[in-house]
């Protein structure tokens, strides 16, 4: 197994352990916990979960957007308190980034601040969301739009928990890996475009691919915690996620939307004369293996536009998108929301990312 990992954050230093244990030291001695678990994880390892199932404070959660909700907190927050929840008490984590973002902003506000650990249970929390400090919550149909920096004091990522996750959700997981081997740059992408067939095959080639993802976003979340400047790099491709997840009504899962949008970026940047033809070709077969069984998706189109034009860095005129320079790496870029952009766009979800 990996060494542990050390993250430094505005609230200290915080650590990322790795175990082929499931759950270990979930119910250590210590302050009072307090946990959060997905229901899906609950239903699926009732012994290993036994006495945090009994305990009298648990909190069951369905992982559905709808639950990350600004309107739901009052529940939540009324259900710990009317447990005996104090300062000094850990809140804890089981699940993926939805469980995440719930558990983060309940302990950044509730009582102005509760300690709170996690284990991800979903590779895309594994090997990207779990670091980062983030929560995010939905109010109505605004997604991610109330949150937080307030990152776990410690992380437990378990290799064995991987085991019963749908193979969709494995890609969904993969797509961010190769998000931040993009940003990483070419050689690093090729690497793992090479070792694609390997990471879902090998629990130890997975193992060190998440290692390596967490290694490459801690060197931008370091120096860019609170997303005023170079980490903005990490949206490559979720301005065209969000809007693909939003049009089609979340059937898409995040990280296959994100890889299909990073697939865009790149076509929109050819289009644009941005990026030369050998950069997309180089990055589309294994986003495409990466996606599919999402390549003839309905993607409304009206949806889409509306919902990119809406996300929350873009206005009607322009979009402020994520796309690849000269030499393919992810900057920060002002595009108009014109006809061009569209007809890339349409083309793009018509054809190209069929073929
Ligand atoms: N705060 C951040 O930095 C950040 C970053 C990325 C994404 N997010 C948010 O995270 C959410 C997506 O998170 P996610 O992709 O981790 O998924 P998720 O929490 O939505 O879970 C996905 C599905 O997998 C199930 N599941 C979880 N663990 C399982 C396991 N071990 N075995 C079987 N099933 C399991 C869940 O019940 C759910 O059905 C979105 O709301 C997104 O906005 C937050
Ligand atoms: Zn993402």
């Amino acid at each position: 197994m990996s060494e542990p990992f050390i993250v430094q954050s505005h609230q200290g230093p915080y650590r990322v352990e790795f175990s082929t244990a499931l759950f270990p030291g979930l119910a250590d001695a210590g302050p009072q916990r307090h946990y959060l678990v997905d229901a899906k994880v609950a239903a699926l390892y009732p012994e290993q979960l036994a006495p945090v199932l009994a305990s009298k404070s648990v909190l069951l959660i369905e992982a559905k957007e709808g639950n990350k909700s600004l309107e739901r907190m009052p529940e939540y927050v009324t259900h710990l308190l009317g447990r005996g929840i104090k300062r000094g008490h850990i809140l804890v984590a089981v699940g993926g980034g939805i469980v995440q973002d719930i558990t983060c902003f309940i302990g950044a506000v509730l009582l102005r601040g509760v300690d709170w650990h996690f284990y991800p249970t979903t590779l895309l929390a594994q090997a990207d969301s779990c670091i980062g400090s983030k929560s995010s919550i939905n109010v109505g149909a605004f997604k991610n739009v109330v949150g937080t920096y307030t990152p776990p004091k410690r992380i437990v990522v378990s290799s064995a928990v991987l085991g019963s996750l749908p193979e969709t959700e494995i890609r969904s997981g993969i797509g961010e890996m190769l998000k931040v081997h993009v940003i990483a740059g070419p050689a690093e992408f090729d690497r793992i475009a090479a070792d694609y067939a390997r990471i879902a095959a090998d629990p130890a080639v997975l193992q060190r691919y998440i290692v390596r993802s967490l290694e490459i976003k801690r060197g931008i979340i370091e120096q860019d915690e609170f997303d005023r400047g170079i980490r903005n790099v990490m949206n490559l491709g979720h301005s065209f996620g969000h809007a693909i997840e939003s049009a089609t009504d979340f059937a898409v899962p995040h990280g296959i939307a994100v890889t299909i949008g990073i697939d865009m970026a790149n076509h929109v940047a050819v289009r644009l004369g941005r990026l030369e033809r050998k950069h997309f070709d180089r990055m589309h077969p294994v986003l495409r293996q990466n996606y599919r069984g999402f390549e003839t998706t309905d993607i409304p189109e009206a949806a889409f536009f509306a919902a990119i034009g809406k996300d929350k860095k873009n206005t009607d005129a322009k979009l402020g998108l994520i796309l690849p320079d000269a030499d393919a790496i992810p900057r920060r870029t002002e595009c108009a929301n014109d006809e061009t952009f569209k007809t890339a766009c349409r083309d793009y979800f018509a054809g190209v990312r069929r073929s």
